[in-house]
């Protein structure tokens, strides 16, 4: 009889049970190394549409499609066995109607396998993800600084700054909370808002560059390792990954140049066949 080792994905009732309890720990990931790397650690990863700045080198997320968050989604998805994976919908692909946002959910969620799609808006998107979750599709929201909405706010702006912005910030919160979505990510808010809404809501508040009372954080993965040149102010850098890998490049370029290639005593020897 052989013994058969299951290992059982994150849910989504188990990542709601963070709410006021244990932080939820998230990271971004794009790739099937990293994902491997990170999922013993993680209780979710987001394949977020900061793919197109990070991997893509985009100037925003705008020019992000869903053709390419499932190639991500699927890369992600065969190097995880543990972690919730979550799959941004990007621009253009489900503000239109709810219908339309179910139709590109179900696409990611069939094609990729993973468990949620997370989507950006508050009080306006709040009747789509009650749509999406009415239908078997698990939501997470995201307000605050929503970086789809960059041309509206005239660049990468804290929101928040002023208590008179409060009231439509926490009324996002509250639509998201009671449309259904299990999570809510609150980016670049000002602290004492988003430790507010942490107490207001039902569900879990994931901050990035919002208040360390969040229920959970989430980092760009690549701004916590080092390889970002220019990560925003709120990262805590854990690597140096940037100039370790340029290092080694260098060391290896001048090995090739020197004829200094390792192997020669590694040569393998040819098997005669027949
Ligand atoms: O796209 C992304 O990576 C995100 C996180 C920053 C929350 O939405």
């Amino acid at each position: 009889m052989s013994a058969v080792v299951e290992t059982k994905r994150v849910t989504v009732p188990e990542i709601r049970a963070h709410k006021n309890a244990k932080p939820v720990v998230c990271l971004t990931c794009y790739h099937a190394h990293t994902a491997k790397l990170l999922d013993n650690h993680v209780d979710l990863m987001l394949v977020g549409d900061s793919l197109g700045m990070v991997m893509h080198g985009m100037e925003s997320t705008l020019g992000v499609t869903l053709d390419m968050m499932i190639l991500h989604g699927n890369a992600v998805m065969r190097g995880s066995k543990h972690a919730l994976v979550v799959v941004d919908l990007p621009f253009g692909s489900y503000e239109e109607s709810p219908q339309v946002a179910f139709r590109s959910a179900a696409r990611v969620i069939q094609e990729t396998g993973c468990t949620a799609v997370k989507m950006e808006g508050g009080e306006r998107i709040a009747e789509t993800i009650r749509y999406l979750t009415l239908r078997g599709i698990p939501v997470m929201g995201h307000i605050g600084l929503t970086p789809q909405m960059i041309q509206i706010f005239g660049g990468f702006k804290t929101q928040g700054r002023t208590e008179a912005e409060w009231p439509a910030i926490e009324a996002d919160a509250k639509a998201v909370a009671e449309a259904g979505a299990f999570a809510v990510v609150l980016e670049g808010m000002a602290e004492p808002l988003a430790a507010k809404i942490t107490r207001e809501i039902a569900i879990p508040t994931i901050g990035i560059g919002a208040s360390a009372e969040c229920d959970g954080q989430i980092l760009v993965m690549e701004d916590m390792l080092g390889l970002n040149p220019s990560p925003p102010k709120f990262v805590r850098q854990y690597a140096n990954m940037g100039p370790d890998i340029e290092a080694a490049v260098k060391a290896y370029a001048a090995d090739v140049r020197a004829r200094n290639f390792p192997g020669k005593e590694n040569v393998y020897t040819m098997k005669r066949v027949g």
